[in-house]
């Protein structure tokens, strides 16, 4: 029934199929930033967390009786942490996504999305009555132009705190521009909690912003914090808006409770160990300048290939010297790139070792 169209996938490179990794690769090609999806010591305290409760599932929606009381604890700590007022779990950071970007942009509004903006958004863009527009990205000339070109009741801006592909941080000026207007702001904070600021918060944190009521922040439990699932803080109003409107939150099961529970471990964890997660993490970006002479933004680092073909021949040739890596081709992205995640576990030398063959390898072909 499909034949045609796969065969058209296959003939440019584009086929996609699911792989399951010897445990011997070493791992440079999930979002496992911080290593904690083989910590087993975190992995029972989440465990021994759930058992003190009577229910370890979510049972169901949380508008039915699927709000546990390890999501309320999580949401609290959540937003004292972050400074946020209220929040609310989600199933995923795709579900979050869906939920924000379908529910809050009405009729008249507007809504305005890097182009680089993460495939949930770009796709919940695609179901709203607002007017949607992209900016180039990271661009706070272009976004600017924009918002003083349209006429609308309320503007949405959607961004990302580090960007999954390019790996760079959002432009502090969209901040700014955001605040300025009163313009509200979601900031996908995917690849950015966990890796950036003092305390590892993310981009808010990094850029010393104290949250205003312009102000969301979407964080995912599935990249840093080694777990599955996502959260969303925002002001009282809006969350109160999500929860009464949204249909990701409202027609979908709540969040995992053992996965709330590990991501809430992996978080105290963080707190625990902070200044040696820093550690690591500098060596790490050390190792990567010392390479290629670039200073990641956070944890991926984006090399360009010449093509997908190029892209999946290095991707086999790394396997084959022991390591990992992605190929990432459209329509993820406009052109291939190869997505390395220097994962803060990695030695160092044995890291330094494979980036420079990889670097050859990718300049010889
Ligand atoms: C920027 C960004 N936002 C959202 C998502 C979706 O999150 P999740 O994998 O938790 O559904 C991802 C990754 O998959 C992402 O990279």
């Amino acid at each position: 029934m499909y034949e045609k169209e796969l065969k058209a996938i296959k003939k440019v490179n584009l086929y996609r199929e699911r792989e399951i990794f010897s445990d011997d690769l070493i791992d440079l090609a999930s979002n496992d930033y911080l290593g904690f999806s083989e910590d087993k010591e975190l992995f029972k305290s989440a465990y021994e967390k759930v058992l003190t409760y009577n229910s370890h599932s979510p049972k169901a929606s949380q508008l039915v009786n699927g709000y546990h009381p390890l999501h309320k604890e999580f949401e609290e700590y959540l937003c004292r942490t972050n400074g946020f007022e209220k929040g609310i779990v989600v199933g995923s950071g795709f579900l979050a996504n869906l939920s924000l970007i379908e529910a809050l942009p009405r009729k008249k509004d507007l809504l305005v999305l890097d182009e680089f903006y993460h495939a949930s958004g770009i796709l919940a863009s695609k179901l709203v009555d607002a007017e949607v527009v992209l900016f180039r990205h990271n661009d706070p000339l272009h976004l600017k132009e924009i918002l003083n070109t349209y006429e609308f009741n309320r503007a949405i801006v959607c961004v990302e705190g580090i960007y999954s592909m390019e790996g760079d941080i959002l432009n502090r000026e969209i901040f700014d521009i955001c605040n300025e207007k009163n313009i509200l702001l979601i900031v996908d904070e995917a690849h950015s909690a966990g890796v950036l600021g003092d305390n590892l918060l993310g981009v808010f944190e990094y850029y010393n912003i104290t949250p205003k009521s312009n102000h969301i922040k979407m964080g995912t439990l599935g990249k840093a914090y080694g777990s599955y699932g996502a959260y969303i803080l925002a002001n009282f109003e809006i969350i109160d808006f999500l929860q009464n409107r949204a249909k990701a939150i409202i027609y979908a099961t709540a969040p995992s409770v053992f996965d709330i529970s590990f991501a809430f471990c992996a978080m105290k964890k963080i707190e625990r160990e902070l200044e040696s997660i820093k550690i690591k993490k500098e060596k790490i970006s050390l190792v990567v300048k010392d390479v290629f002479g670039v200073k990641m933004d956070g944890l991926i680092l984006k090399l360009d290939v010449k093509s997908s073909h190029n892209a999946l021949l290095l991707k086999e040739e790394a396997k084959k010297r022991g390591f990992l890596i992605g190929a990432i081709r459209p329509p993820t992205v406009k052109k291939a790139i190869l997505r390395v995640i220097p994962r803060i576990c990695t030695p160092t030398l044995v890291l330094e070792k494979f980036l420079l063959e990889l670097n050859d390898e990718n300049n010889r072909q």
